[in-house]
């Protein structure tokens, strides 16, 4: 079968299209054919070696899909083979085929199209997890979305909207604002061309917000943290700013990671602040909570109140186009791949 495959570190251009074994399910397992699948920054962090939780190059990775079961493993009962569904896997999805636990494919909702199955799993459970799990978020409280108009950002959006008189900020590059307020925020801030530090305490008459998700890390995380308002929280997920370039720089990786925050808890106490971190990745042991957040998740599309925004579909071949419309900030939404 055809793998999207990172073949060792570097720019795009080392993402390439190979043959691999097809995998076959095992006892409890299901193998998918696969109709999309998610591109996520971590896959770009992999590429450029910058991704401890990545697998040893070369690496078929992808954290997401959707597809038909097209086999069962023995003492399968559920899904069978035909069936639509939608799935959290760890790596191997970018692939025609891919095998995992039968307990962890989803059936997919009607109406919902293979693309937006591919562009939900990782982008909405990470912001789910953040805002309602993590964050505690509830009604007219305020919450500041950094990376607003990507993958993790637009799904925050849209979550954000569900809860009654939350105001949203949002950070992003300006030619997204319109999205931005599309999708439900109220002040998009362009954090390129202004201190949106500043930009928020002017805009909430310098008391904070209550709740900040912050993917970027570094400087970020200690601008985050001083924004908070008391019994705020800072939720980090994620350290974009390692990543700034095409290719790993070992200087700019030291800069960043001199300047992440250290937190002492006598502070948080004396501040009323908390600062929380969340890893999708390292949640595979808490399958009851991962799939109880899926499943209300897929209950909110069904009621139409979230929809995945799709940037853009880019055909296996073209893996290395999508990296780098993911990696260039071109995007606004989910980048996909589509065998
Ligand atoms: N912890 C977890 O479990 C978890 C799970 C999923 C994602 N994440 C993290 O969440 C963040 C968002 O992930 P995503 O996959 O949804 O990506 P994304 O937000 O769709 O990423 C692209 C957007 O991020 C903004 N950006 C800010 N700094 C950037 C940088 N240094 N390089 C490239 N783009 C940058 C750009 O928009 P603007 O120019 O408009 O700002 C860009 O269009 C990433 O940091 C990722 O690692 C964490």
């Amino acid at each position: 079968m055809r793998a999207v495959t990172i073949t060792r570190r570097g720019g795009p251009e080392v993402v390439q299209v190979r043959e691999v074994a097809e995998p076959s399910p095992g006892p409890g397992q299901v193998r998918i054919a696969v109709r999309a699948a998610g591109l996520n920054f971590a896959d770009l962090m992999a590429r450029m070696g910058l991704y401890p939780d990545a697998p040893k190059l070369p690496a078929v990775v992808g954290y997401e899909v959707s597809g038909v079961v097209d086999e069962v493993g023995p003492g399968v009962s559920s899904p069978a083979v035909g069936d639509r569904v939608l799935a959290l896997v760890r790596f191997g999805g970018q692939a025609e085929k891919v095998v995992l636990p039968a307990t962890n494919a989803l059936p997919m909702p009607d109406g919902m199209t293979f693309e937006q199955g591919a562009a939900l799993p990782v982008a909405y459970l990470t912001a789910y997890h953040s805002l309602f799990r993590v964050g505690h978020l509830s009604a007219g409280r305020s919450v500041l979305v950094h990376m607003a108009a990507g993958g993790v950002g637009t799904a925050a959006l849209q979550l954000c909207a569900t809860v009654p008189g939350v105001t949203v900020f949002g950070t992003a590059s300006a030619a997204k604002h319109a999205v931005l307020r599309e999708e439900g925020c109220h002040h998009p801030i362009d954090y390129r061309t202004i201190d949106y530090e500043a930009e928020v305490q002017r805009l909430t008459g310098g008391r904070g917000v209550d709740l900040v998700l912050d993917a970027l890390g570094g400087q970020d995380w200690k601008k985050g943290y001083r924004l908070l308002r008391p019994g705020g929280m800072l939720v980090t997920y994620g350290f974009a700013n390692i990543a700034a370039g095409p290719r790993r720089s070992v200087v700019r990786a030291a800069r960043q990671l001199l300047s992440v925050p250290r937190f002492s808890p006598i502070a948080l106490m004396d501040d009323n602040r908390g600062v929380a971190g969340v890893n999708m990745g390292h949640l595979w042991g808490e399958p009851e909570m991962v799939l109880g957040e899926f499943r209300a998740l897929l209950g909110l599309f069904q009621e139409g109140r979230i929809r995945p925004r799709i940037d853009s579909v880019f055909r296996f071949e073209e893996a290395a186009r999508a990296h780098e419309r993911l990696q260039g900030r071109a995007s606004v939404g989910k980048v996909l791949l589509v065998p």
